[in-house]
């Protein structure tokens, strides 16, 4: 499949360079088209920092310290480095190569305009649509993200829709260029449950008409299994596992993964009691020498857990970060930890 994204080495901190506190360190990726990559991980482990990172929407005082965001272009073009781009190139890419879906749909909504008014300006900025056709266009739109009578709608301003309309219309504002990459940062979380279903249901159809390829943030695993291809969870800002969902849900290689599985709601529908996952995420700045996760985990030993850092290994299409990870996988895997010996 067609890299469309490719993130290397990438660096986030906060604060001034004297006393910067590094959020995310070192994370890599490729985003494929038609493939959708979800990115999971406990609150604060710096998925959002990683998105924001993707298209310069970093917020004031945190910065990219290291590594490249490459956007493939089509046909001959050179790749664009999405770090090092200017302002001008950023604004260009943002909504029409790459588009971002937030947790708030109000957010990305202007009270003042109507919704249709806002989609259409999408294609008219970046497309150069003429005002007429763009109207249609944001119609067409409303009508493909499941918004009944779409003709009226489009004249109405955001108050008047629901929290899951917003959040059909702002998709619709995303997909307005027909973007290469679509990055969902917990685009339902603040939806009814009801409506959460509908809008991943909405999401993945998109995506998959479209051959988009797509990031989404999450921190329901539940989610993931029904929406992506490809999994990669992040500890303490860093890349812990990444591999295909069918195969790290069967098969997780570090405890980490293994304990968030074993902690999702979904595993109480196995039969399994939903275990929590002992302890807290370290805060950031005050990084332990070895593994992140070492003062947490089941399978943790001083050496080598403890004693210096751990890298990122890769065999075939699965990445881990985990000292023990052979040594585990040779006693039989990490799939049930309550009930594995350490
Ligand atoms: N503006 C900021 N300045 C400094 N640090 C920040 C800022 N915003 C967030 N952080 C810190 O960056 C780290 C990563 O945060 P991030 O928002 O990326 O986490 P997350 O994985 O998206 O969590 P959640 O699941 O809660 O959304 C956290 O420790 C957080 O406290
Ligand atoms: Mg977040």
């Amino acid at each position: 499949m067609t890299h469309v994204l490719e993130v290397d080495g990438l660096s986030v901190a906060a604060g001034p360079a004297a006393r910067r506190v590094p959020l995310v360190h070192d994370v890599s990726f490729r985003l494929r088209a038609g493939e959708a990559l979800a990115l999971v991980g406990e609150s604060g482990s710096g998925k959002s920092m990683t998105a924001l990172a993707l298209l310069g929407l970093l917020p004031r005082g945190v910065a990219v310290t290291a590594g490249s965001v490459r956007l493939l272009e089509p046909g001959d073009r050179p790749p664009l480095d999405l770090v090092t781009a200017g302002t001008r190139t950023l604004a260009d890419v943002r909504g029409r190569r790459v588009a971002m879906v937030f947790q708030d749909p109000m957010a990305s909504l202007n009270p003042s305009i109507t919704v249709g008014e806002q989609i259409a300006e999408v294609h008219r900025r970046h497309l150069g649509t003429g005002r007429a056709a763009a109207a249609r266009q944001a119609v067409d739109l409303l009508g493909a993200v499941g918004i009944k009578e779409p003709g009226r709608r489009a004249g109405d301003y955001p108050h008047t829709f629901s929290g899951g309309m917003r959040q059909r219309a702002v998709i619709a504002m995303a997909l307005a260029c027909e973007p290469a990459v679509l990055i969902a940062d917990e685009p339902t979380t603040a939806l009814d449950v009801t409506i959460q279903a509908q809008i991943l249901d909405l999401l993945v159809r998109m995506q998959d008409d479209l051959g988009m390829a797509m990031l989404l943030v999450t921190h329901d695993l539940g989610v993931v299994a029904g929406t992506c291809h490809r999994l990669a969870v992040m500890y303490a800002g860093r890349l812990v596992e990444e591999g295909g969902v069918g195969e790290v849900f069967d098969d997780p290689a570090h405890p980490y993964t293994a304990a968030l599985l074993a902690a999702a709601p979904e595993n109480a529908m196995r039969g399994h009691k939903p275990q929590a996952i002992p302890g807290t995420v370290p805060a950031p700045g005050e990084p332990p020498p070895g593994c992140a996760f070492s003062s947490r985990c089941a399978h943790t030993r001083p050496d080598p857990c403890d004693t210096a850092p751990v890298e990122l290994v890769r065999t075939g299409a699965r990445s881990v970060r985990c000292a023990r990870s052979a040594d585990l996988h040779r006693r039989g895997g990490l799939r049930r930890p309550a009930e594995a010996t350490p």
